[in-house]
């Protein structure tokens, strides 16, 4: 598999989860990978296992929701490797505190700062050299919370991944012309560390019942290797076991 051979992809929440997932796929593909997240730590890990694997990985640490140390982050890589294939806007959070009931200004900030802005600034951050280079693709990590509203998630979270999808369709309408396109990956429920944070806890059980990171890194490593001519603008995937639907066969009866 060398499909991305000589690719630059950044990849954002890399030191977990789906971005790990992610970064892992990429570089099996030949993609150098930069791994971008606040902690050092898990992205030094990240990168020494993709590098032992016989892949290439940079570990990158910087807050997505500070816009200078995107752009920075940016500008070192473009200027490491004269160009910038890929950006993978996969960093996001969400908080204990997250019904209307209990949520408060810093979660409030924490979650839309954390999932809508993050991707604004990483987007505003690439797009000048992708145009430069002639072209270049985006692949935003949203949610089926970005598609239906429900509560599970939490308000803040269901506005800012509504928002993430919406950023991505108002990037391939202006950036078509550049080559440029942009991909909206809602998962359902992936087996990851950011379920820690749900006030109903998740036993082992149903996390491994659940999609996998490994799952929803190859699905982002197969929207990478399409060719230039084709977007996927959004796709959806979920685990069979669909817990949503099987309380609803439950309420139902069936
Ligand atoms: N798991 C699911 O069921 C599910 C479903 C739908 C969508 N998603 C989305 O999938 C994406 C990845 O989440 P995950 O499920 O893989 O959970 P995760 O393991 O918690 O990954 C989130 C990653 O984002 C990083 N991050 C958070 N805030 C950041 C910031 N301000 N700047 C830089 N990095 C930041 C975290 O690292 P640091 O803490 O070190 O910064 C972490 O590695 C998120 O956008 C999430 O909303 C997940």
């Amino acid at each position: 598999m060398s499909k991305l051979a000589g690719k630059i992809a950044w990849v954002t929440g890399a030191g977990t989860g789906i971005g790990e997932g992610a970064a892992h796929a990429l570089a099996a593909e030949g993609a150098t990978v930069i791994l971008t997240g606040r902690r050092p730590g898990p992205l030094k890990d990240v990168a020494a296992a993709i590098t032992a694997a016989g892949g290439k990985a940079h570990a990158k640490a910087g807050d997505m929701t500070d816009a200078a140390v995107v752009q920075g982050i940016a500008d070192w890589i473009v200027k490491k490797f004269k160009r910038l294939d890929i950006f993978v806007a996969n960093a996001g959070i969400n908080i204990l505190d997250r019904s209307w009931d209990k949520i408060s200004p810093l979660g409030i900030d924490t979650v839309l700062h954390g999932n809508l802005d993050s991707v604004f600034y990483g987007a505003i951050a690439v797009l000048p050299a992708m145009r430069k280079q002639g072209g270049g693709q985006i692949i935003v990590t949203a949610s089926m919370a970005g598609r239906w509203v429900g509560l599970m998630s939490g308000p803040a979270y269901v506005a800012a991944k509504h928002g993430v999808v919406a950023a991505c369709h108002t990037i391939n309408m202006q950036e078509c012309v550049n080559n440029i396109r942009c991909t909206a990956v809602l998962p359902g429920e992936v087996a990851t560390p950011i379920l820690d944070k749900r006030p109903v806890p998740v036993s082992p059980e149903e996390r491994a019942k659940m999609a996998q990171k490994e799952d929803v890194g190859d699905l982002i490593r197969y929207i990478a290797c399409l060719p230039d001519h084709i977007t996927i603008n959004e796709v959806m995937i979920t685990p069979t076991w669909n817990r949503g639907y099987v309380a609803a066969l439950q309420r139902a009866g069936v």
